[in-house]
């Protein structure tokens, strides 16, 4: 196929790592100096809420600090300027892509930008601290409000959209992201079974290299937005 239509591209912290947002997976193996367990799974939450609030309450805090950079730009432009389908899937709980302008785009981990009531289940966007004594804005409890982010053992969010779109998929993209965690690691696959060409688009070779068709390795902010130019200029 020489020219594909439908396109699903992937983006995990890697994109966002010009802009001042940490990956996960540094030389360290500390996400901001914790263990992830220690503060990105469910039992991490009932154990301390307050440290886990506290966390995610620099995280979201940071927001404010960073502006999207070239390559969520570049994916902007993709969406607004693509004809055919287009979804990104992010596994990013930061609002960049958005803030860039893309449209076409979901959070597969959650969003720090949302909360969500343990008590009536309702989610809602949300700015500043949460901390543990906040007051859900739906039934008016306090202290069931948690950060609306997908944590280790928890199952990521629209996978049944994600899936529709990958078995539509003629071109997989895949971007800043290792390749560790499941089931976003898993995409390409699903994306080759079903006959999609598959690119990946990272600093290094991720987990699943091999996979991917075609490979293009250095920074995001210069490989995407020339991928994009490229994509545009064929459409
Ligand atoms: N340009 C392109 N790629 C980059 C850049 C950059 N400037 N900087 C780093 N990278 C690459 C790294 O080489 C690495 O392969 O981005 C990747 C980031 O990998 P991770 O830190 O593992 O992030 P990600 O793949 O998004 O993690 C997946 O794990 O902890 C969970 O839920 C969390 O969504 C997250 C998931």
């Amino acid at each position: 196929m020489d020219r594909p239509r439908n396109i699903v591209i992937l983006t995990g912290a890697g994109i966002s790592a010009e802009s001042g947002i940490r990956t996960f997976r540094a030389a360290d193996g500390l996400w901001e100096d914790h263990r992830v367990e220690d503060v990105a799974t469910p039992e991490a939450y009932v154990r301390d809420p307050g440290l886990v609030h506290r966390f995610y309450d620099a995280r979201r805090a940071r927001l404010g600090e960073v502006e999207p950079n070239a390559a969520h730009a570049a994916l902007a432009r993709l969406d607004a300027q693509w004809p055919g389908e287009l979804l990104i899937v992010t596994q990013n709980v930061d609002d960049l892509h958005e803030r860039a302008g893309a449209k076409r785009l979901l959070h597969m981990h959650g969003e720090l930008n949302s909360g969500w009531c343990l008590a009536c289940d309702e989610r809602f966007s949300w700015d500043g601290p949460m901390g543990p004594g906040a007051a859900c804005p739906a039934c008016a409890k306090v202290g069931s409000v948690r950060p609306d982010i997908v944590w280790f053992g928890e199952m990521p969010y629209e996978m049944e959209r994600i899936e529709a779109a990958l078995r539509d998929a003629e071109l997989f993209v895949s971007i800043g992201t290792s390749g560790a965690v499941y089931p976003a690691a898993g995409f390409v696959q699903t994306a080759k079974y079903v006959g999609a060409r598959t690119l990946e688009i990272n600093l290094e070779p991720s987990q699943g290299s091999l996979l991917f068709d075609e490979r293009r390795y250095g920074r995001a902010t210069v490989e995407v937005p020339r991928w994009v130019d490229a994509m545009l200029a064929s459409k």
